[in-house]
């Protein structure tokens, strides 16, 4: 028998956002939902971020956009979209018929485009909140890392929308913590931590650099203990819910995530591999907290900083 799995993603805004259970599909993991449909059971996870969407459509680099890592992948997808328009036409209505909420996930080359995504998405039926991904073009826009740039941003799509607001960091960005604390500062709800890391593989063959996107973003479980080290610190910092993500492919994964403080997990490159993924990881959670007669979820997260 299933206990209650439940986790509240937003404690300080006015309708919360409350999940069945904390597992999520990561951004970019099942497309905008429908593409895995037939493989994986959407109406079992907590929730699901989409792609990241920018105001226009984007193509992405050339191919090849994955290489094989250490442990892991690296991809360079370069935020491939189909655009805020068609997001707003197409996808929106359907998803407003689904009993999984959706977070919809998004990336601009400037602050501006930022907020007006959050503008163009506010009150959007469907649409269950919002995840700033604050690295979507971290290689060609270094300047994005910093701690007056990400809170900039919050604060533009705060300004901007009555949705949740979820802001999505990455370990490329200078010092996280002081991030973090600027994002919380600027009004975000909660935080994912972590984006995935930027990395490179060379082709010998080739004697070039094996991706068309030339760098690439390192996931998978070479990412794992970076991600919880990360995890750990800034749950400790900050008040808002922190999301985990990094690497995370089974539920003993999850569980140190939960442990080091994450309210949330999400699940990325695990998916790839193994679509059904996330619900093992859903049963293997319950389970464990069955066997361990723990009196809920909130017993384990941050179990391991008390
Ligand atoms: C193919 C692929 C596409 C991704 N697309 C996005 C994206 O559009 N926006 C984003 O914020 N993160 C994106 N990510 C990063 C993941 O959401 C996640 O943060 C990262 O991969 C680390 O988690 P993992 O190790 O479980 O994959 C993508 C990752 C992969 C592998």
């Amino acid at each position: 028998m299933a206990g209650d799995l439940s986790v509240e993603l937003a404690p300080h805004y006015k309708g919360g956002l409350r999940l069945r259970n904390p597992v999520m599909a990561a951004s970019g993991a099942i497309g905008y939902g429908t593409e895995y449909a037939d493989l994986l059971d959407r109406d079992r996870l907590g929730a699901i971020v989409s792609p990241s969407i920018t105001l226009r459509p984007r193509k992405g680099h050339p191919q090849p956009r994955v290489a094989e890592a250490p442990a892991g992948i690296l991809s360079a997808i370069g935020v491939q979209n189909i655009g805020l328009r068609a997001l707003v036409d197409e996808k929106a209505p359907m998803w407003a018929t689904w009993s999984v909420p959706v977070l919809v996930s998004i990336a601009g080359v400037s602050p501006e485009e930022y907020g007006a995504l959050a503008a163009g998405l506010d009150g959007m039926e469907g649409v269950a909140g919002l995840e700033v991904n604050l690295t979507p073009v971290l290689n060609e826009f270094p300047g994005s890392a910093d701690a007056a740039y990400a809170a900039h941003v919050t604060r533009l799509v705060r300004q901007a929308t009555t949705l949740p607001v979820l802001v999505k960091l990455s370990l490329d960005m200078g010092d996280v913590l002081q991030v973090a604390q600027a994002v919380e500062e600027a009004g975000a709800d909660a935080l994912t931590v972590t984006n995935a890391v930027a990395g490179m593989v060379i082709d010998i063959r080739r004697r070039r650099p094996a991706l068309g996107g030339v760098l690439g973003g390192l996931s998978g479980p070479a990412l794992k203990p970076l991600a919880l080290r990360a995890v750990y610190q800034t749950a400790q910092r900050v008040s808002i819910p922190v999301v985990g993500c990094g690497g995370i492919g089974s539920a003993a994964d999850a569980l140190e995530f939960l442990m080091a403080g994450a309210t949330a997990v999400q699940v990325g490159t695990a998916i790839l591999a193994d679509p059904q993924a996330p619900v093992r990881i859903i049963a293997g959670i319950d389970a464990f907290l069955q066997r361990e007669g723990a009196a809920g979820i909130y017993e384990i997260i941050g179990a391991a900083r008390h």
